[in-house]
């Protein structure tokens, strides 16, 4: 089985951003296959990495759900979960060294638990197949305990500086014991730190949540010019502050 990481944190704090440095630095040392989850609704992910996604998890949902309503049934006689299997696999978009997968949008009106069961297992199990299974999750944690089962190996909590981002963060690290979620470890990443330092206030924050640091990641301008010119991340220079952060919060990980 492989090795799972999540992200975690209020909107907008970078968590896409720094997952798509993540996955980088994992292709980069070598680490494929890795299969990277987007499941935020608004997905986005991509963008960061620089790939188009044609097809999404919702999307596959919604029309399988159409096609049982219109009696039609699937194509070549396949079952309905056949056809799921079948879907699911053109949905998965090919990146270098790495493979996404795009959850999409929340479901509409109607019955979908038999769907959500036979994709969130499809999903699980196509997810033994790599190395690494990297979620880039929305805001909360609830969806995250439906959408998987699996056990997460580390969970990044990531903060700006600001005191109720910390506090964000110190929430759904209470949420994930009383949601029982299976997570071996948590650490904190802030980001957007200005001159790469936290103040003491911060520093405080993060020990009145008991929260434990791993590392802080610079505000980066060139992320800033990078994201406005619509360039990925993933192209940013090697010795990018960013990236130089990602690389020394990862070299404290054991894998
Ligand atoms: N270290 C950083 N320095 C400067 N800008 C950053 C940094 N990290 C993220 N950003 C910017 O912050 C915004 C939100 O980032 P994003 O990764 O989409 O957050 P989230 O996924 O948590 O909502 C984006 O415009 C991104 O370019
Ligand atoms: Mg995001």
């Amino acid at each position: 089985m492989g090795y799972t990481i999540a992200v975690a944190g209020k909107g907008g704090t970078g968590k896409t951003s720094l997952t798509g440095l993540l996955i980088d630095n994992l292709v980069k040392r070598g680490e494929s296959p890795i299969l990277v989850v987007d499941a935020d609704a608004n997905a986005n992910i991509n963008e960061v990495l620089g790939v188009e996604v044609e097809t999404t998890i919702g999307e596959i949902r919604e029309e399988v759900n159409r096609r049982e309503v219109s009696g039609n049934g699937f194509p070549g006689g396949m079952t309905k979960a056949q056809y799921l299997k079948y879907r699911l696999n053109t949905a998965i978009t090919e990146g270098d060294g790495y493979d996404l997968l795009v959850m999409g949008r929340a479901e509409g009106q109607g019955c979908y638990c038999y769907v959500n069961g036979v994709l969130r297992e499809q999903t699980d199990s196509l997810s033994d197949s790599y190395k690494y299974l990297i979620i880039d999750n929305e805001a909360g944690m609830e969806h995250l305990s439906r959408r998987t089962t699996k056990h997460i190996d580390t969970l990044f909590l990531v903060s700006d500086c600001s005191r109720r981002s910390i506090q964000a963060v110190g929430r759904i690290k209470d949420l994930v014991k009383e949601l029982n979620l299976k997570v071996s470890n948590m650490y904190l990443i802030v980001n957007k730190a200005p001159q790469g330092k936290l103040n003491e206030g911060i520093k405080e924050e993060i020990r009145i949540q008991g929260l434990n640091l791993i590392g802080v990641v610079p505000m980066d301008e060139m992320i800033y010019e990078y994201d406005s010119n619509g360039i990925p991340l993933v192209e940013l220079p090697e010795d990018s502050k960013a990236k130089l952060a990602i690389k020394e919060i990862l070299s404290k990980i054991e894998f």
